[in-house]
């Protein structure tokens, strides 16, 4: 059976770059103390460009890397927890910004948090081994800027904006394994609520502000596991051992969670790219812009296999091993 192939990487950042300094003329903080904690110096923060423009800004990237076509797309998929909009989705006024209104396309935003983006490369995926579309691209887009509660120190330092696009088609060699998992977050240890009931109906409005909220410690200890969880799980689907893998690509959270997840796995933490002392955490983004600026750098040359690993809000965690 054939598999389906990363064809073309791209990225977008938001403009404005927003160092810890900035930060602690908001909050009590201090860039010893991010940097200490995180490994983050700095982010990009969006001043007036929406999800559905970084998710455009992006798609246009991987499109001029991989000298392709808008019109031979057949399949959008956007993963965010920052849509511009509940309906339309981004996805679908993404294919307006591309120009392909006009072509049968299947276009829909998803949801998965941190792991958005595997998510929707496993989707794609599914779908174009079954012959439904023939190239599909996959963005993870966010502006989580608007979700943070800026006068809370916990979180307003964790988080950026960006964007990053994946281009996949139908090829013999690519995907060799995927995996996605998900456990229920009862506990709400990182959530984001979204409108409250309102109607003649209800009583009063009990519904929490709309801004992101998390329990480090607990995402800390689910991360550690989850990164380990899943590439154990595609090495294992792959038969494969972890020395035929050049790089893995986890989600950019924290380095500490890296740097753990490294220990417990008995990695040198070099086999983890890492820009996330760049732009923070960017949530669904991370990944894409990760394997864009690994393309940039040439650290990826054909026949290398790579893992990209997610985790987050769910919560969800999953990985794709991949042979570019
Ligand atoms: N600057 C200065 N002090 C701060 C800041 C800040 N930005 N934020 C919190 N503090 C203070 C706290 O108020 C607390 O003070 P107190 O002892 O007086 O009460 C102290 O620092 C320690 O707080 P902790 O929350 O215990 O800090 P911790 O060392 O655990 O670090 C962190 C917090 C970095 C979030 C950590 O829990 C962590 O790495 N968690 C992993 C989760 C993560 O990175 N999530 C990213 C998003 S989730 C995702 O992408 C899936």
């Amino acid at each position: 059976m054939k598999t389906s192939k990363i064809i073309a990487v791209g990225k977008a950042l938001a403009q404005k770059t927003v160092t810890n300094d900035d930060l602690s003329a908001l909050v009590d903080t201090n860039d010893q103390w991010i940097k200490s904690r995180t490994g983050i110096e700095q982010r990009r923060i969006s001043v007036d460009e929406s999800t559905t423009d970084l998710a455009y800004r992006a798609s246009l990237d991987a499109m001029k890397n991989g000298n392709i076509d808008p019109n031979t797309i057949d399949m959008i998929i956007v993963a965010t927890i920052s849509p511009d909009s509940f309906m339309p989705s981004t996805a679908s006024m993404l294919q307006y910004k591309l120009g392909i209104n006009d072509r049968h396309v299947m276009a829909f935003d998803l949801n998965a948090a941190c792991t958005g983006l595997i998510y929707g490369i496993q989707t794609a995926h599914k779908f174009i081994q079954t012959k439904t579309v023939k190239r599909a691209l996959v963005v993870g887009a966010e502006t989580l800027s608007r979700t943070l509660n800026w006068e809370d120190r916990s979180t307003c330092v964790l988080f950026g904006d960006g964007a990053g696009a994946v281009v996949l088609e139908t090829s013999d060699t690519g995907i060799i394994s995927d995996y996605t998992n998900s456990r229920g977050d009862v506990d709400m240890n990182l959530a984001l609520p979204a409108l409250p009931l309102r109607s003649p109906f209800t009583g009063e409005n009990t519904c929490l502000p709309s801004w992101m909220s998390m329990n480090g410690a607990e995402i800390f200890k689910f991360a550690t596991f989850a990164v380990k969880d899943s590439v154990d799980y595609v090495l294992n689907q792959a038969d494969l051992d972890i020395s035929d893998i050049k790089y893995i690509v986890p989600h950019q959270a924290n380095e500490r969670i890296i740097g753990k997840v490294a220990k417990v796995m008995g990695l040198p933490k070099d086999k983890f790219f890492i820009n996330l002392m760049e732009h923070g955490n960017t949530s669904s983004a991370s990944i894409g812009i990760a394997l864009a600026e690994m393309m940039e750098k040439g650290l990826v040359a054909a026949g290398d296999k790579v893992i990209l690993t997610g985790f987050g809000g769910g919560l969800t965690w999953g990985a794709i091993l991949h042979e570019f």
